[in-house]
């Protein structure tokens, strides 16, 4: 019998490793032939650990198993899948949270044994680095091109007209490939799961954007907070390189790409791509200011493609299955699927890949479940914490950067952050400026100064201090620190603000 339990960061943290000792020991004990697969999360976090079990009918789960649950789980007939438990699920891909999902990246986590190529392989693994290897450069820009792809990391720019920049510049150059992988928006965990039960993936998706733009070297740039990502990538990419699909001659294309993690600086602002390049080069994460782009001039002043982990992620099933295959999805100039994260208080968690469109409010409602707390729903921050807090007039909005952006909002990295009714958005507000506070670089004055000016604004303003003349000053602040700012850092610190005192004033000045 196969038993699968995942090894991911979230369910490590909800004592997934306990359960897996505990599943094992009890097959030993009752002499049951078990193989036990540490695959990944499927995304479904509520039910972390989720336990499954491959039967004549698919994979059973059983969730969320806590160490006390193991005995009784296998009295009941864990091992033959039996339904005898309240914490039987059913075939977990009926679960209609998961069933609902559109995933074209995320369509093997917590299917496969993230370290095997085998696996990964037999679940359409490295079909689209097959093509790509017989394909001219400018063919598999072209491909991303058509995709219509853009920028997940937050910024949505055309991914297919960044490569071609730098498929543009001279050949003879050395060239770059460096992946964003300092996940810092909060409520963000996407490139972590990526990263830590498809490594594969993102390997695949690094080397065909070498094979696109002539880069022989790429660098995941991983957040330091994510030590199992670490592990995984390190022995992903020791055995891709064993494999052949890595190092001098990529699957016998006669091209080469190599590729190392570096472990990022932990400060959010080495997010920013020029202070990620800065970071990658040894020095501290200072904003660099544009131009020129990394596409021109990045890491040690080379051409350079900067992407994050999802939108290298989502480029194996382009090449696999075309351009229009991803294209076919998503409203608008929003095209393919977006990973949602749905994280605060809400009662279901977890990861969602749909097609963009898809409303708020049903992210919120049908898959989130509504809030953990049981308590009215007050607010919702979507894109991390430089973006507006959307009030619940604006849920009806579907998943689309051009309709959030007409908001003043933001899609950013696809973090959804609930909040119930008994949230200050008064402090939430003098926390974006505290954050701001934290995490500026310090380069330029309306951001190092604004921010620390913000916090005094604002806490004079709750204090009742000269309200009316103190509200006017921090609008005029934050339009400041808006124009003002070399990076987003600085530039969108103001949107969660100014989001506040639009959408909830009374929080302001209560
Ligand atoms: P940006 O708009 O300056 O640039 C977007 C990207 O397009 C950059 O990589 C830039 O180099 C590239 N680009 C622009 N014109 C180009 C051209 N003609 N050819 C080739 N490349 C070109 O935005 P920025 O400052 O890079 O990112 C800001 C975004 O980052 C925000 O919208 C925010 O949502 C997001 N963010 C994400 C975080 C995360 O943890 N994922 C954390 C903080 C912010
Ligand atoms: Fe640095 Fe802030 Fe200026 Fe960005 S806006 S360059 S983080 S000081």
């Amino acid at each position: 019998t196969r038993i699968y339990v995942p090894c991911d960061t979230t369910a490590l943290s909800m004592g997934a490793d306990e359960v897996a000792r505990l599943i094992e020991y009890h097959a030993v004990a009752q002499g049951v032939n078990i193989e036990l697969v540490r695959n990944g999360s499927r995304g479904l976090f509520w039910l972390e650990p989720l336990v499954e079990v491959e039967t004549g009918a698919g994979r059973i789960g059983y969730g969320p198993v806590e160490s006390d649950d193991v005995e009784g789980l296998v009295a009941a007939g864990l091992f033959d899948g039996k339904s005898d438990h309240s914490l039987f699920l059913g075939p977990v891909e009926e679960i209609p949270y998961l069933k609902r999902q559109h995933r074209l990246t995320f369509g093997r986590i917590g299917v496969t044994d993230p370290l095997s190529i085998d696996d990964y392989r037999a679940h359409g693994g490295y079909q689209g680095l097959d093509k790509a290897a017989a394909m001219a450069p400018q063919a598999i820009v072209n491909e991303i091109k058509a995709s219509g792809l853009r920028g997940r990391g937050g910024a949505a720019f055309p991914t297919g007209i960044k490569w071609q920049t730098v498929h543009d510049e001279p050949w003879q150059q050395q060239k770059y490939i460096v992946c964003n992988a300092d996940e810092g928006d909060s409520g963000t965990f996407a490139d972590r799961l990526a990263m830590e039960c498809d490594p594969y993936m993102l390997i695949e998706g690094m080397t065909i954007a070498g094979l696109a733009v002539g880069a022989t070297h790429g660098f995941i740039y991983l957040r330091s907070e994510y030590p199992v990502a670490h592990r995984v990538l390190e022995e992903a990419i020791r055995r891709a390189e064993a494999g052949g699909y890595l190092g001098e001659d990529v699957q016998g294309s006669g091209r080469a790409f190599h590729l190392e993690v570096r472990l990022a600086a932990g400060a959010y602002i080495c997010g920013e791509e020029t202070s990620l390049l800065e970071s990658l080069e040894g020095k501290r994460g200072l904003v660099r200011a544009k131009p020129p782009l990394p596409a021109i001039k990045g890491l040690f002043g080379q051409p350079t493609v900067v992407n994050n982990v999802l939108s290298l992620a989502a480029v194996p099933f382009i090449l696999a299955y075309g351009g229009q295959a991803y294209a076919d999805y998503g409203m608008g100039k929003s095209r393919g699927t977006l990973p949602i994260q749905l994280a605060g208080n809400i009662r279901r968690g977890g990861l969602i890949e749909l097609a963009f469109g898809v409303s708020l409010q049903e992210i919120l409602e049908d898959f989130g479940g509504g809030t953990f707390s049981g308590r009215p729903m007050k607010a919702v921050q979507v894109g991390g914490p430089l973006m507006a807090y959307m009030p619940e007039t604006q849920w009806d909005t579907p998943m689309d950067y051009e309709a959030f952006a007409q908001l003043g909002a933001g899609i950013g990295h696809g973090g959804v952050v609930v909040f119930d009714d008994t949230v200050d958005m008064g402090e939430q507000a003098r926390f974006a400026m505290e954050f701001c506070t934290v995490e500026s670089c310090g380069k330029c004055t309306p951001c190092r100064i604004g921010s620390v000016r913000g916090v005094e604004v604002i806490d004079r303003i709750r204090a009742g201090e000269n309200r009316d003349a103190n509200l006017v000053l921090l609008e005029e602040l934050c339009e400041t620190m808006v124009d003002g700012s070399l990076c987003a850092m600085g530039g969108m610190t103001p949107f969660p603000v100014q989001s506040v005192m639009k959408h909830f004033p009374d929080d302001l000045t209560a």
